[in-house]
């Protein structure tokens, strides 16, 4: 218990001092020189990215972490550029932001017109209903499912749930809110996201789709750039070396934003 805590601390302090660095480095100069790579990604997904409110404007998380020490390794600086999730592949290809990590999930029609790297995180999705959960998919028949709106979310409610209606929102927070009010009946959501969410309010209950295969998070590259290579051989010493792991733990156990 006590190694576990000093452990959280440890890894605590170096995101810490991790994201002062970053923040001098953003403010000075050129958005694009060589030496500094800047990462789209969508900070309403807590843990993976999120603003650390009570600490300011710093964009946080276990995608951050790993995006940080992937970068330091490759010998660059990282810059962090905050937008909606379905405008993210956009600024990839019309090269605005150098790579993608929100939490996205490698399919293959995103595929086409990006590079991915290894899935890095695994997930699956969850069915959201408040006070009562449901027992089959049937039961979505007819009710407004929320989901943001360019995931894999809205696929699968536009795909699987056709006789429902997919509601296509642009952050999660707003999403919750909307079954909160009732003005939707359901949401799809991943596991990991879902946690937060389901500590804060003991009226949300889950159902866990049947899917067709994993859904995980992966970092995606412009397609046919190199350094999705370089970012991949980084990434697999950080499963390896148990790294990832560490930064899971330490990530997923922080109090909810
Ligand atoms: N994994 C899902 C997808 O790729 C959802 C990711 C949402 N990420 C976020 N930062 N809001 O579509």
């Amino acid at each position: 218990m006590k190694k576990l805590l000093a452990t959280a601390m440890a890894g605590i302090l170096a995101v810490t001092m991790a994201a002062c660095g970053a923040s001098e480095e953003s403010t000075g100069g050129s958005s694009k020189s060589d030496k500094v790579l800047t990462m789209g990604t969508s900070a309403d997904y807590f843990p993976f990215e999120y603003i650390d409110t009570k600490k300011g404007e710093d964009i946080v998380g276990f995608d951050v972490a790993i995006a940080k020490e992937v970068t330091k390794n490759l010998g660059y600086d990282l810059k962090i550029e905050d937008m909606e999730f379905g405008s993210l592949l956009g600024a990839l290809s019309s090269g605005r932001v150098d790579f993608v990590m929100a939490g996205m999930t490698p399919t293959e029609e995103r595929k086409k017109n990006a590079d991915f790297t290894d899935i890095y995180f695994e997930s699956k999705n969850l069915v959201m209903t408040k006070d009562k959960a449901i027992s089959s998919e049937d039961e979505l028949k007819g009710k407004k499912i929320g989901v943001q709106l360019g995931s894999i979310q809205e696929g699968l409610a536009k795909d699987r749930f056709k006789d429902s209606e997919a509601v296509p929102l642009n952050k999660i927070p707003e999403i919750i809110q909307e079954l909160n009010t009732g003005r939707i009946d359901a949401l799809i959501i991943e596991d990991a996201v879902a946690v937060k969410y389901m500590d804060q309010d003991a009226s949300l209950k889950t159902y866990q789709i049947e899917e067709d295969g994993p859904a995980g998070s992966a970092i995606a590259f412009k397609k046919g750039d190199k350094m999705r290579d370089d970012f991949n051989k980084e990434l697999k010493k950080m499963i390896d070396s148990g790294e990832i792991e560490k930064l899971a733990e330490e990530w997923f156990q922080k109090e909810a934003k």
